[in-house]
Order: C-alpha cells, then sequence, then structure tokens
C-alpha cells in the first residue's frame, strides 16, 4: 500500500526520494509525490500513475531542497487524482500519510465550520488543514502536531515538513508502520526498511502510539503517554540491489525461480538432516497439551493455512479451524482454553491479521506467527515467531512467501505430531526425507515447463477459467484461481472437485477451461471422475498430474515429478504459479503491480 520517505538530509534530497520511491513501488500505489523545504518555503511535485511521471515531472520542472517527504499513494478516500495525490501542503506544512484517519468528515465539519473549507475528498487534506490551523493559531510546532494527532482516530503513519523549519521532521505511527533512519547529520523516515535501503542501516522501529521529533543530530520519541523514550536500534541487512530483476523480465519470474534455494534456507532453520528431527524457536507453553489451533491469515497466506489444517489434522491429530482474518474478531469466535493461535502472513503489517493476532493475545490464547518481514509488527507482538526465509518479495503476487510458509507449516506439522506422540521416529525421518527432496522438485519443474507456456498462450482468450482438486490440493486450486485472477484478471475460480456438481458445473462449455490438479493417488481417482463428467461436457481440462499414464486423457496435461504425498501440495503449488505467470505475460498485463492491488495491505 502507501510508500512514505522522508529526510533530513545534508544535500538535495529529490535524487535520493524518487530513488526510495522506486524501491517502494512493489507496495502498490496509483500516483506519487515530493515536497521540499526550498529556502525554507514548501514546493511539490505530485502526478497520478507511474513514478516515471513524476520524474518526468520533477525533470521539466525542478525542485530541491535539503529536506524533503515523499509518498505513493494507494487510493483509499478519494480517487487516484492529482488532487487528493499526497503530500498534502498549505503555506504552513506537507504531510504524507498511510492509512485511514476514520473522523476525517467530523473534522472537515468543523474546519468547515471555522471557515476551512477542503477541496478534495482525501482524509490526509483534512489533517493538514487541521495541523495548519493550530499553527497559525499560534502554536508551536511540536504542540500543534501533537494536538492534530490527539484529535485523530484511525490508522496513521505521518511524515511532516513545516516551513521555516529546516532542522525539524515531524513523525507519528499508529496502525501503520513507520521507521527510524539514523544517519550521519542525517535522519529520515520511512514506510519500511526498503525505502531506507541504501540511506542507512540502522533503524528504529516506531511502536504503536509513538511520535518522533527529528532533527539533523537527534531523533527524540515520545510514547502514547506523550513520555520521551528510547528505543532500540535495529541494522538492517536489506540492500537496494536486493530490489534487483536481474535477467527476469519480472520480479515475480524472478521470485518463482528463487523457490529451491529459499524454500531450502527455509526448511535450513527447522529440520536435522542428521538426526530427522524438527527444531522449532523456543515457546513458553507445551505443543503436547494444545487441544485446539486456529490459523488466521488473509489471501494466499490463507491458502497457505488452509493446507496446513489437511496437514496438521492428518499427520498431528490436533483439530484445527481456518479464519480469514478480515472475518475473524467480528464473528466473536469462541476459543478454546489454552488455545494456539497462528497468523500467517509475508508482510507481517496486514492489517485484518494484525487485528486478529491482537484479539486473540487479549483474549489469553498462546500466540505464534508465521512471518517473511522480519522486523514487522506480527513479529514483533507474537510470543512464537517462525520466520520464513523467503528474502523481500517485491512482485504483488505472492509466490516464494507461499512456498516458504508450507514449508515452515510443514516443518510445524511434523514437530507437532512428534511432540504429541502421534509421529514415531523413523515416521518423523520418512517426513523429513520428503521435506528435503521438495527443492530439488521444484527446480525439476522449473527447468522443464514449456508446455506451460503454450498452454498459457491459449488460456490467454479465455473469460472464465476453473480450477479443481480434492483434498489438500483444493486449496492450491483455490491458490491458482487467485494467482491467475490478480495476475491476468481473468475470472477464475477454485472448487474442490466434488462440489462441481452441487452447481459450478452450469457453467461448463467448451470455452471454459477446467484446470485439474491430481497427483496420483487414491484420492486422484475420485477427481479424474470429476474431470470426465467435465470433458463429458464439452469442457477444456487441463490436467496437472504426475501420473503419465493420462497424459492423453483429456485436451491437454503438464506431466509433473513425481514428489512424496506429504510434500504434494508445496510442489504443486509452483505450476500454478507458472500458469498464472505466463497466462499474464501472454495478456500483456502488469505481472508485478497488477491493477487494484497492494502488497501490503495495511487497512481494513
Ligand atoms: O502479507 P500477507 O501475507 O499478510 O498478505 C496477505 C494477502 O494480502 C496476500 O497474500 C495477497 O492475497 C497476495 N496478493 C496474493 O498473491
Amino acid at each position: 500500500m502507501c510508500g512514505i520517505i522522508g529526510i533530513l538530509g545534508k544535500t538535495d534530497t529529490v535524487p535520493a526520494m524518487l530513488g526510495a520511491l522506486k524501491r517502494l513501488e512493489y507496495r502498490g500505489y496509483d500516483s506519487a509525490g515530493v515536497a521540499v523545504l526550498d529556502d525554507g518555503q514548501i514546493k511539490r511535485r505530485r502526478e497520478i500513475g507511474k513514478l516515471q511521471a513524476l520524474m518526468n515531472s520533477v525533470g521539466d520542472d525542478p525542485i530541491a531542497g535539503t529536506s524533503g517527504i515523499g509518498h505513493t499513494r494507494w487510493a483509499t478516500h478519494g480517487e487516484p487524482t492529482t488532487k487528493n495525490a499526497h503530500p498534502h501542503i498549505t503555506s504552513r506544512v506537507a504531510v504524507v500519510h498511510n492509512g485511514i484517519i476514520e473522523n476525517f468528515r467530523d473534522l472537515r465539519d468543523e474546519l468547515k465550520n471555522l471557515g476551512i473549507i477542503c477541496e478534495g475528498e482525501s482524509d490526509t487534506e483534512v489533517i493538514t488543514k487541521l495541523l495548519d490551523h493550530y499553527l497559525q493559531d499560534g502554536m508551536d510546532p511540536v504542540t500543534a502536531f501533537k494536538a492534530m494527532i490527539s484529535r485523530v482516530t484511525g490508522a496513521y503513519a505521518l511524515a511532516v515538513l513545516m516551513s521555516g523549519e529546516k532542522d525539524l521532521m515531524l513523525g507519528a505511527r499508529r496502525g501503520s508502520p513507520l521507521v527510524i533512519g539514523l544517519g550521519d547529520g542525517e535522519m529520515f523516515f520511512g514506510s519500511d526498511a526498503l525505502a531506507l535501503a541504501d540511506l542507512t542501516n540502522r533503524l528504529i522501529y516506531m511502536e504503536e502510539g509513538d511520535l518522533a521529533v527529528l532533527s539533523h543530530s537527534k531523533a527524540e520519541i515520545y510514547d502514547k503517554n506523550d513520555t520521551l523514550v528510547q528505543r532500540k536500534i535495529s541494522f538492517s541487512h536489506i540492500s537496494g540491489a536486493l530490489i534487483d530483476r536481474g535477467n527476469h523480465r519480472h520480479f515475480m519470474q524472478k521470485e518463482i525461480y528463487e523457490q529451491p534455494t529459499v524454500v531450502a534456507q527455509t526448511l535450513g532453520r527447522y529440520l536435522n538432516p542428521n538426526t530427522g528431527t524438527i527444531a522449532l524457536p523456543a515457546m513458553d507453553f507445551s505443543l503436547a497439551n494444545i487441544s485446539k489451533i486456529t490459523l488466521v491469515a488473509c489471501g494466499t497466506s490463507y491458502y497457505a493455512a488452509l493446507v496446513a489444517k489437511y496437514w496438521i489434522e492428518q499427520y498431528a491429530h490436533v483439530s484445527v479451524d481456518v479464519d480469514i482474518a478480515s472475518e475473524f474478531r467480528y464473528r466473536n469466535p469462541v476459543y478454546a482454553q489454552g488455545g494456539l493461535c497462528l497468523f500467517i502472513s509475508q508482510s507481517g503489517e496486514t492489517a485484518d491479521t494484525l487485528a486478529a493476532l491482537r484479539h486473540a493475545k487479549d483474549a489469553g490464547q498462546h500466540v505464534g506467527v508465521i512471518v517473511n518481514a522480519a522486523e514487522s509488527s506480527m513479529a514483533r507482538e507474537a510470543a512464537l515467531v517462525m520466520h520464513t526465509h523467503a528474502g523481500p518479495e517485491i512482485g504483488v503476487a505472492s509466490t516464494k512467501a507461499f512456498t516458504c510458509q508450507l514449508a515452515v507449516l510443514a516443518a510445524f506439522t511434523v514437530a507437532l505430531g512428534v511432540e504429541r506422540s502421534v509421529i514415531e521416529t523413523s515416521r518423523s525421518r520418512a517426513l523429513v526425507a520428503e521435506l528435503e527432496s521438495a527443492p530439488t522438485l521444484i527446480s525439476k519443474i522449473l527447468s522443464d515447463h514449456d508446455p506451460i507456456i503454450s498452454m498459457a498462450d491459449k488460456l490467454a482468450s479465455a473469460r472464465d477459467i476453473l480450477f479443481v482438486g480434492r483434498g489438500i490440493q483444493y486449496p492450491i486450486a483455490l491458490e491458482g484461481a487467485l494467482k491467475l485472477k490478480e495476475l491476468s484478471y481473468i475470472h477464475a475460480e477454485g472448487y474442490a472437485a466434488g462440489e462441481l456438481k452441487h452447481g459450478p458445473i452450469a457453467l461448463i462449455d467448451e470455452h471454459v477451461p477446467v484446470i485439474g490438479i491430481a497427483p496420483k493417488g487414491e484420492i486422484s481417482k475420485k477427481t479424474i471422475s470429476n474431470l470426465q463428467e467435465i470433458a463429458a461436457r464439452k469442457g477444456n481440462v487441463i490436467l496437472v498430474s504426475d501420473d503419465i499414464s493420462l497424459s492423453t486423457e483429456f485436451k491437454g496435461a503438464f506431466i509433473m515429478p513425481t514428489a512424496g504425498q506429504f510434500i504434494e501440495p508445496l510442489v504443486y503449488a509452483i505450476p500454478v504459479q507458472l500458469i498464472a505467470y505466463y497466462t499474464a505475460v501472454a495478456k500483456g498485463t502488469d505481472v508485478d503491480q497488477p491493477r487494484n492491488l497492494a502488497k501490503a495491505v495495511t487497512v481494513e
């Protein structure tokens, strides 16, 4: 979602701000802007569309200044127009904001009664005018900022410049992350560590309710009680070089190809191949005593949770509930005494998942996370943190983070089963060995998937596409459909193959491709029967299976390497990613930044 950069620098900040906004592009945005203090006066440029438009605008009509703030906006309140783009300014202040100010209508009415009119529909414009009003009333900058903050409800990360204040930048966070970067005679704000990569590696992750007053030489932080506090300095290893596509056409393609490495890297943190055992991070409760597990996540991470339900119930014999995070806390969930709630997230910042985590924590549940962004809010708020080691995922569509989530969930399942004495040592060794074979199998698919490319060329002209699977492949069918629709904008749905006859089969005709995911095994016989029912109705079936004897049974087939049954979902995730990727390429859509999508959804 929206991205923030703020720089109190020594030289002109505009090139560095544009570089930071480039690194923030992956979050998804529809307009961008920068503002600087030029001789104490606020100067601003804003453009809708891609960052290049802003770069052109700054090139055509340059602005410069040693302090500046910049923003990429993903529209929430108000359309993606230049008027609604950030920074919002008055003659006294410039503001960039991530999040949603919930009481902006009340504040706008209040300002109107004072004769102060807001021209756009943006909530940020309202708080900018409110801050300006307090300054005009004679408050000093910090008092005015605190007064403004005390009036707003909702979520925000803010960075603020004030005219005539060359040695001052203000920031605050509640609900949306904000990081302070400590430089050498320079200070920075960023919405994440990537924004600040190449500027500094000394970071302070602001906590909920923190407000920061930056000068060139120091960062003062006030907590939610307005007490001056010291926060831990972290050292970031993220470099701007990580946001390089290398020889790949898209970040998504690069990330798909990284999977053998990052899945192996992730498994390496949990598996001991010599003993065939799994070590999870230390926890202050015993897995043996857990009566129920609740898995909560959004989007692709939710599908990882669905896969895990099959794994945990089948292999570790623990009852699992799976919830969409945005539904979780509003349905008043019944928590089991001493239950474990696991939250799954690539970004660790997804607003609904974070809110669900806090709900479970307040209810006294054991709370764990499976998270990719190591310094994210979720990683900092959970007692049990199981990291995926996928590295930064830049493509909006999640690929390598998903397979790494599955790797951790599989390892967790085995550890849980062993802890509860339902998986014996020999079984554990066999499952660990299967997991270790996953990276090689993924490599094999990646090095030999030409049939998917020609398949995708045909799929690109479809209007609707179905993905079907049974058992643990059902969530992979759902993931395939999500990936395809978000990338190619083709309507796609995932179904449990056995459900088709209960309604969706009415959709089938010769124009509807149906991708059947059916690794060889007992349950695949049932899936194949369901696919035959589709073929009998002229449905255009494409089979994804390791059963070579079925390679000519349907109109199309992609033959997979044979994988151990336990790791099949991890391996079958790859062809559905490739189908979505190549279909989008064939359609010519924006693969890395599909329309309307944001990488981390930090608002409800
Ligand atoms: O960062 P998270 O894993 O919490 O994100 C959850 C979803 O927003 C995310 O998986 C989304 O569905 C992706 N665009 C899927 O490719």
